[in-house]
């Protein structure tokens, strides 16, 4: 740091201050040495020109992210609020992530959890890709401690990714709303999958993508047994933590099934495409065939709790025996419950803290009917508190999906202002990062009904009563892609890049380079 004091005129003293932060994984162990470097750097450099380089990146930033609304300005203000804390917050290099409560608090202690992949990833895939790399980037540097803590937790082989984290080892202190949450590997399997989907970047997914999927496939063939023809997956907890250590949760299952079944894909595809490759890589791993036909077996036969007589997909092997929670006879101010009531007394109740099989049924929407869906997230919301601040956004999506338009505005109203209004009133402890992910999500997988596919990109558009116009943009596969929704019409322009089909409600449109696409 270097500080420069200049008496100008009549009393008028001016500061320039620099502040240079190093540290030895970035710069080695010469931290001080290289700190000079940079200060050197940046003191040639006036104010004015720094200034300038600021808000070119900037610019550049909200250019693509920017999300438009009109009719409702404290929704526009709160949207904006949110992206630019993501932008703030994220990691700009593989050797960080981006903590649950961003660099604006310490709750959480700076911790980094499934968030990131779930809830903050995709905003990132879909505008800024180079950062969502890096985000995979940073899971890949912390595998070597995934693998460790899969055998240190009895496991023979695979990779159990830390429920918390900041270095890549496990921090979480209570394990059954911790550890316990294994998802977290098949979620980070999952942002894999969608940035091979979103950006077709095959180097990528030969370079570290098939690996973090193999390992992560192990875990699974490792905790799982087979039982009466079906492979069912023992002791985990789900994303709802008012609901802990249960066998078969559907969330954890239908994601380890996604998991496995993609390994398989990717190995079976290098096979193809590039055995030497994978030879080198299956060599260096131990892998052996079949090993893939056990994950293909796995996956194939996975068991999806689904309950017969009230046709929705049960949230695990017990939930639905236990005793309702009275939420209507909770006063008030007993919420959010976790902090009035024992976890063990909350665990005995069919009660939620947050979406979870509702999630389940987002992102991977095409394992179950419709009517399914539709029945689950009729039955779980009636006795989900949103409690946590990852449950709101996942429920306007869905209620989006199924044409439920207040439901899906007021759970949206829920996310967009959050922090800037404290309607959890612990933003002291640091802004809510995930639901800022989640408001994004809210507006593009929820009312623009964007869904990232093997077949390619789908819209299912609807705008709000209360606005007038919806625009933002997403980049896919090399290309700058505008939606516009306004009460008459969608519009879809390629800015940049190739011509791009999509599907429209169901039905294929061309998008020609540089044309406006309008459907009314
Ligand atoms: O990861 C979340 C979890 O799902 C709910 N409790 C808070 C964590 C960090 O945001």
């Amino acid at each position: 740091m270097e500080e420069t004091y200049i008496f100008a005129g009549a009393g008028e003293v001016h500061f320039t201050k620099y502040a240079v932060y190093t540290d030895t994984i970035r710069h080695g162990d010469d931290v001080i040495q290289e700190g000079m470097k940079i200060l050197h750097q940046v003191k040639g450099k006036s104010f004015g020109e720094l200034a300038e380089e600021q808000k070119r990146y900037l610019d550049d930033f909200w250019e693509v992210s920017d999300i438009m609304i009109e009719g409702d300005q404290l929704v526009q203000e709160g949207i904006r609020f949110n992206l630019y804390h993501l932008l703030q917050s994220v990691g700009k290099d593989p050797a960080s992530n981006i903590a649950a409560k961003g660099l604006s608090g310490e709750g959480y202690e700076g911790h980094y959890f499934w968030d990131t992949e779930i809830y903050i990833f995709p905003v990132f895939l879909m505008t800024h890709p180079e950062i969502a790399k890096n985000l995979l980037l940073h899971r890949y540097s912390i595998l070597e401690h995934a693998k460790a803590r899969a055998l240190e937790m009895g496991h023979e082989k695979g990779a159990l990714f830390p429920w918390r984290t900041i270095a890549g080892k496990e921090s979480s202190a209570f394990f059954p709303a911790g550890t316990a949450q294994y998802h977290i590997s098949a979620d980070i399997a999952y942002s894999y999958i969608q940035y091979y989907l979103a950006t077709k970047d095959e180097e990528f997914m030969k370079g570290y993508g098939a690996e973090v999927l193999f390992e992560t496939a192990r875990l699974w063939a490792d905790t799982g047994h087979l039982h009466n023809g079906k492979y069912r997956i023992d002791n985990v907890t789900g994303p709802d933590e008012y609901t802990c250590i249960v066998n078969n949760n559907y969330y954890t299952n239908v994601m380890a099934k996604h998991n496995l079944l993609w390994a398989v894909k990717i190995y079976r595809l290098l096979s193809r495409t590039d055995a030497d490759r994978l030879r080198a890589l299956a060599g260096r791993l131990d892998l052996t065939e079949t090993e893939v036909d056990n994950w293909q077996m796995a996956g194939e036969s996975m068991y999806l709790p689904y309950d017969e007589t009230l046709q929705i997909n049960a949230q695990d092997d017990s939930f639905l025996q236990k005793a309702k929670w009275d939420l209507k006879n909770t006063p008030s101010d007993k919420f959010p419950l976790l902090l009035h009531y024992h976890p063990l007394t909350l665990y005995r109740y069919q009660v939620l803290k947050q979406a979870d099989t509702v999630l389940a049924h987002f992102l991977l929407e095409d394992e179950q009917e419709l009517g399914t869906i539709r029945n689950s997230y009729d039955y779980y919301e009636a006795i989900t508190t949103h409690d946590s601040s990852l449950s709101s956004c996942v429920y306007s999506i869905m209620a989006s999906k199924l044409g439920y338009t207040d439901k899906s505005y007021n759970y949206f109203n829920e996310t967009a202002r959050l922090d800037l209004d404290n309607t959890h009133g612990n933003t002291k402890d640091g802004l809510h990062m995930a639901n800022m992910g989640g408001t994004w999500l809210a507006i593009v997988y929820g009312f623009a009904g964007l869904r990232l596919k093997e077949n390619g990109l789908s819209f299912s558009p609807m705008l709000p009563a209360e606005w007038n116009l919806l625009e933002f943009q997403l980049r896919y596969q090399g290309r700058r892609l505008k939606f516009q929704k306004t009460r008459e019409f969608t519009v879809y322009t390629v800015v940049s890049g190739d011509d791009l089909e999509i599907m429209h409600d169901g039905e294929m449109l061309l998008l020609e380079k540089g044309k406006d696409r309008i459907v009314r």
